[in-house]
């Protein structure tokens, strides 16, 4: 790879790719979700998604280029942590935190690559590409400022501290001085 046009059209495939995988685990999450409002939330990002898909095949379409097949192994690791994580079986109130930081884990990726994408879109004077992958941007950031939102409102049921206030001997026979002893 030797020009800013190859790394441009390498990082747009990415993304692309990103974005394809993310319609996929969105539509998964808002399943799992057991608050109606982030159920809510995450099924209107997923279609939010689609049409971030279809802006990135027009800026294709605009450079009059092909996506390569490729893999966006950044979201595709993202992806597979909150998977694995609902595998375990976690409470509902617990699996709605998590969905919470590993959506705002996700949105700081997209942010992150669409201003690099957009920089390079300027420096070549590509336009329509900057135009729309600026919408795209404009969507991620509302996404997480949302999803910072949730994550004030949406809290763990239990914080699992109880024994230590209750049961004074145990705890402190477990506890720090134990240890250090
Ligand atoms: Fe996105």
């Amino acid at each position: 790879m030797q020009t800013a046009h190859e790394l441009f059209l390498h990082e747009l495939t990415d993304m692309l790719d990103a974005e394809r995988k993310l319609v996929d685990a969105l539509g998964e999450q808002a399943e799992n979700a057991s608050n109606p409002q982030l159920q809510k939330a995450l099924t209107a990002h997923q279609a939010q998604t689609e049409k971030q898909v279809q802006r990135l095949e027009q800026v294709f379409e605009s450079l009059e280029e092909q996506p390569e097949e490729t893999e966006c192994k950044g979201i595709k690791g993202l992806i597979e942590e909150y998977q694995s994580f609902a595998e375990e079986d976690p409470a509902e109130d617990i699996l709605d935190v998590f969905s919470i930081g590993a959506a705002m884990k996700v949105e700081a990726y997209e942010i992150n690559a669409y201003e690099g994408l957009i920089r390079l879109a300027r420096e070549m004077g590509h336009n329509k590409a900057v135009k729309l992958l600026q919408q795209n941007l404009k969507e991620e950031q509302a996404t997480w400022k949302k999803m910072e939102g949730f994550s004030k409102k949406i809290k763990p049921e239990q914080m699992g501290m109880e024994e230590e206030e209750g049961e004074e001997e145990p705890s402190r026979s477990r506890g720090r001085s134990g240890r250090a002893a």
